[in-house]
Formats: structure tokens, C-alpha cells, sequence
């Protein structure tokens, strides 16, 4: 069983042998941010304590099992907001006590990936795209537990990105779905510039403010359009990066994880790139895309079987790397 809490999502969720969902419930927070354009840690914080016992007894019942079925009990420890991560982490803690499991602390980052082997058959080696809200990775999984991080985002990630232009146009919070359904609107018939980076790693401020600009010279610009041709250029820059790091390694898998691999243009792209070259596609159903805590447990069940059990005195870590 475990809990996530890191953001704007209180999830709880229960996956066996990692890869298949018995229960996943997902409380959003998306309602009471809305009003304020973006995520207020405090009151984050604070949902989150509203919510979190309701949510993992909805688990539970939708389960069918107790505390005592339990094989252990995980949680996020980071990266994300230190309050929030505190509320899941507490939960799960005291069920591990009073249920006598372990507790495994899972890194967030790695469980976006792990979202990927839920009812699929993927194993490592595989190249890795993780874009979320904070993270623009691409990643050289060897084995469930190596990995290397083979390219990265030199300023923007592609979510804070989405999320900055939806702000900017008025579309408000989230900003990545909005600009998903606007686009789907809009041609994609704006020439932005290219920022070219050496190696593996990406660049998206430059078209960020690109856009921005636009959107601030041409009041009338039509915003679909301008959401078009924004996804059409991540979509080019975050295949070619990839494709790249597929012929360097030549590892054929590519996995996509993260909340802007709900990207409906994103994933067209991807699936059109498996359809020409012999790479495999792999990415997660759309609501374990973004925050859950099935994706959670799954990491936490790779980390049980290597033995990586965490202390109960295990602290939060609001920066916490892959
Ligand atoms: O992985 P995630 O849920 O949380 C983090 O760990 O950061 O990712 C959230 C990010 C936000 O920036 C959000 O705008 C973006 O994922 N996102 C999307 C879509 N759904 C979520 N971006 C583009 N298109 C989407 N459909
Ligand atoms: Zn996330």
C-alpha cells in the first residue's frame, strides 16, 4: 500500500507484484488551487490532512482487504513540498507501526517511471523521458535499480513551461490540460525559434518567452494556434533528444513518464515514432501519468524486494534526486 502527498494530489493506493492496481484513489486539489492560479503549499498542506484518512479507507474498501493483508506500507519522501510530504509520510508510518510491516520511503521521481510497469510487461533496459512539473529528464534505465540520468533541462521543464504560457494567456490552473484541449483547436502554424543544446540536454525558455512575447505583442494572436505550435516544437525537441539517446545506448525501449505524458500531441508523436522505427513506445494510462500513488507503490514494491527498508525516524526531502 502506499500514499502520495508530494503536491496537489492526496492518493492512496494498493498494487500487487507491482505491476497489477487492486485499488487507486486519487482525492485532487484541483477545485481549491483553481482560485488561486496555482499551488499554495500551506493550503496544500493542510487539504491534505483533511483528506488523507478518508482516502485510505476509500483503499481499503475498495480492496476488500485490511491493514493485515499488507505486505508493507510506502510513501513518498520527496522531491516535493515539505508539508505535504510530511501528512503521507505520517500515514503511512503509523500504519507500518501498528500493523508491524515495514515502511519504504520512495523517491517520486523514480516512481513516475514505475508507473510504466503497471499491467505491461516492461522490463529494464529501457531510456527514460520523464517530464513532470519540475523535471525534464531523460533517463538510462539499466535495472530496477540503476539509473542514469543522460540529459536534462538546462532552464524550464516542459510542465512549468506549459504551466507558465496557460498562466500568461488566461487559462489559469492546471495549465498543462488546458493548453492540451486548446491546441486541439489551434494549426500549428507559428514559427518559433529553435534553441539548439549540445548533448542530450534541453533548453524551453527560450520558446517559453517566445510565445509569452507574441501572446504580449499581438494581443490578437489566436491562442489555440499559439498552443498548437508550442506542444508541435516540445514534441519535435523532446523526440529528437530522445531518438538520440536510442541510438547512443542503443537501448530500443523508450518509456515516457510524468504529468506531460498525458500530453494527447505528445504521445501521437511518440506512438508515430514506434510505427516508422523499431523502438518500442511505452507510457503510463492517462490518470497514472500524473500524480498517484499506485506509481508510488509499484517503486515501493521493487524497493521491498531488494530489501530497501527505511527507518521510521526517515525525513522528508523537499529536493530529493533521482
Ligand atoms: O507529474 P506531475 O503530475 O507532477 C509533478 O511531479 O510535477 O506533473 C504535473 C505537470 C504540470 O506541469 C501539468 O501542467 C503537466 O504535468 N500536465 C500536462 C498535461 N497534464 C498534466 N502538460 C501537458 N499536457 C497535459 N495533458
Ligand atoms: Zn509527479
Amino acid at each position: 500500500m502506499a500514499i502520495e502527498s508530494s503536491c496537489d494530489e492526496t492518493a492512496c493506493a494498493i498494487v500487487k507484484g507491482g505491476r497489477e492496481v487492486i485499488a487507486n484513489v486519487v482525492a485532487s486539489q484541483i477545485k481549491i488551487h483553481e482560485e488561486f492560479g496555482g499551488v499554495i503549499p500551506e493550503i496544500a498542506a493542510r487539504e491534505h490532512l483533511e483528506a488523507i484518512n478518508v482516502v485510505i479507507d476509500e483503499t481499503f474498501k475498495q480492496a476488500g482487504v485490511t491493514g493485515k493483508d499488507v505486505t508493507a506500507f510506502a510513501s513518498t519522501v520527496g522531491p516535493g513540498l515539505v508539508g505535504c510530504l510530511l501528512v503521507g509520510m505520517n500515514a503511512a508510518k503509523t500504519l507500518a507501526l501498528a500493523y508491524d510491516k515495514p515502511f519504504i520511503g520512495v523517491n517520486h521521481l523514480n516512481a513516475h517511471l514505475a508507473a510504466n510497469f503497471i499491467d505491461t510487461n516492461l522490463e529494464p533496459p529501457f531510456i527514460a523521458l520523464l517530464v513532470s512539473g519540475g523535471h525534464t529528464q531523460i533517463i538510462k534505465v539499466s535495472s530496477f535499480s540503476e539509473m542514469e540520468i543522460i540529459g536534462e533541462t538546462i532552464d524550464d521543464a516542459v510542465g512549468e513551461a506549459f504551466d507558465k504560457i496557460a498562466r500568461v494567456i488566461g487559462l489559469g490552473y492546471p495549465g498543462g490540460p488546458k493548453m492540451d484541449k486548446l491546441a486541439q483547436e489551434g494549426k500549428s502554424n507559428i514559427d518559433l525559434p529553435k534553441v539548439h543544446v549540445e548533448g542530450l540536454d534541453f533548453s524551453f525558455s527560450g520558446l517559453k518567452t517566445a510565445i509569452i512575447n507574441l501572446h504580449h505583442k499581438t494581443p490578437d494572436i489566436n491562442k489555440a494556434d499559439l498552443a498548437a505550435s508550442f506542444e508541435k516544437d516540445v514534441a519535435e525537441i523532446l523526440l529528437e533528444n530522445t531518438k538520440k539517446a536510442v541510438n547512443e545506448t542503443n537501448i530500443n525501449k523508450i518509456a515516457l513518464a510524468g504529468g506531460v505524458s498525458a500530453n494527447s500531441y505528445i504521445r501521437k508523436a511518440f506512438k508515430e515514432l514506434e510505427e516508422k522505427e523499431n523502438i518500442e513506445i511505452y507510457y503510463p494510462e492517462l490518470k497514472l501519468c500524473t500524480d498517484n500513488a499506485a506509481m508510488i507503490a509499484s517503486a515501493g514494491y521493487y524497493n521491498y524486494l531488494k530489501g530497501n527498508f527505511s527507518d521510521l525516524k526517515l525525513n522528508a526531502v523537499p529536493n530529493l534526486k533521482l
